[in-house]
């Protein structure tokens, strides 16, 4: 009690203040975010995204070179296809977008881990995350093609599976396609509490993937619930995730504190690109510090319970940290 008790003691010395901070952001947190569109040398700004591009092949293993020299250790693919259809069947080609961009950026950087983005919406010719029967999404057809992309990202050599569409079973149906294939090592990073968000518009320009009529309503989650957010991990948990992802991060702090509170498992969030965009619009007007909002952004990440951030950041806060 005051005034034995001075709170502001420890705030003086800028070096007391170092060694008694409780969250550290570091380089090793960091998973940076590409997107992969087919052809060569092509380097497209996303305009809704600043500092954010399109990239072919040729230039994103160069890019990957820079990303792992500066201490991230890892990416998260997402590809544009060269045909998009009915039934989004380049998800699973062996020389679909991603999986010919995964065997490059392993033959020049092969320690970098390489995370795959699992969904369909970026590869259907209507912009859905499923197989369509009218306007629904059909939830078991949709989850034996998850199973042949996770399956054909792990055989072109992908490192981490990171299954985004929110079906039912998904990650059920993936380890077990995995494990049958032989690929019991490989890690599932499931966007376990994913929610229908509006922070997600900038995506949908830079992976080409808006839908083409309806929304993600009927398999992301409401943003006003975090009880199913927990019934959401604790399933993923069961079939067999590894890693636990929220979706997006700054607006959903408390959902992951509670998920790490519940079930203490390794845990990721996804600063999403409507959060960078808000960021970088508004330090574009002057209107705020970018460097200091981005770490602080990060670091009440780190701080609600998260141990891997998905961040369009990584390199500017790498190079910083
Ligand atoms: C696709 C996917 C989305 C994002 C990651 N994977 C978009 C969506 O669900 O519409 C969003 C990422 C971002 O906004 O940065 N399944
Ligand atoms: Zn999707």
């Amino acid at each position: 009690m005051y005034p034995t008790t001075r709170l502001r003691r420890l705030r003086y010395n800028p070096l007391i203040r170092e060694m008694i901070k409780e969250t550290h952001l570091h380089k090793t947190d960091l998973i940076y975010p590409l997107f992969v569109v087919p052809g060569k040398n092509i380097k497209k700004e996303v305009k809704s995204m600043p500092g954010v591009f399109q990239m072919s092949i040729d230039i994103l293993v160069e890019e990957c070179k820079e990303i792992f020299q500066l201490g991230i250790p890892a990416v998260i693919l997402f590809g544009i296809p060269e045909h998009k259809d009915e039934t989004g069947s380049e998800a699973y080609s062996p020389d679909g977008i991603i999986q010919q961009a995964i065997r490059s950026i392993k033959l020049s950087i092969k320690d970098l881990v390489v995370i795959t983005d699992v969904c369909l919406c970026e590869y259907t010719s209507h912009g859905h995350c499923g197989i369509l029967k009218g306007e629904e999404i059909l939830n078991d057809e949709t989850v034996s093609v998850l199973a042949k992309e996770a399956v054909s990202h792990a055989e072109a050599g992908a490192d981490i599976i990171a299954p985004s569409d929110m079906m039912d079973g998904r990650v059920w149906a993936i380890r077990k396609a995995l494990d049958y294939k032989g690929f019991t090592n490989i890690p599932i990073m499931s966007y376990a509490v994913k929610y229908a968000s509006g922070y997600y518009g900038p995506f949908r320009d830079a992976a080409e993937s808006a839908p083409s009529f309806g929304d993600r309503k009927s398999h992301q989650m409401d943003i006003a619930n975090s009880e199913e957010a927990l019934r959401e991990a604790e399933s993923d948990i069961e079939e067999g995730a590894d890693i636990i992802m929220v979706k997006p991060a700054g607006a959903y702090l408390d959902v992951i504190r509670r998920i790490k509170d519940k079930f203490g498992m390794p845990m990721a969030a996804y600063q999403v690109s409507g959060e960078y965009a808000m960021i970088k619009a508004a330090a574009q007007n002057g209107w705020i510090d970018e460097k200091r909002i981005m770490i602080e952004s990060l670091i009440s990440i780190k701080r609600a319970g998260a141990d891997l951030i998905l961040t369009y950041y990584a390199k500017e806060a790498a190079k910083l940290l």
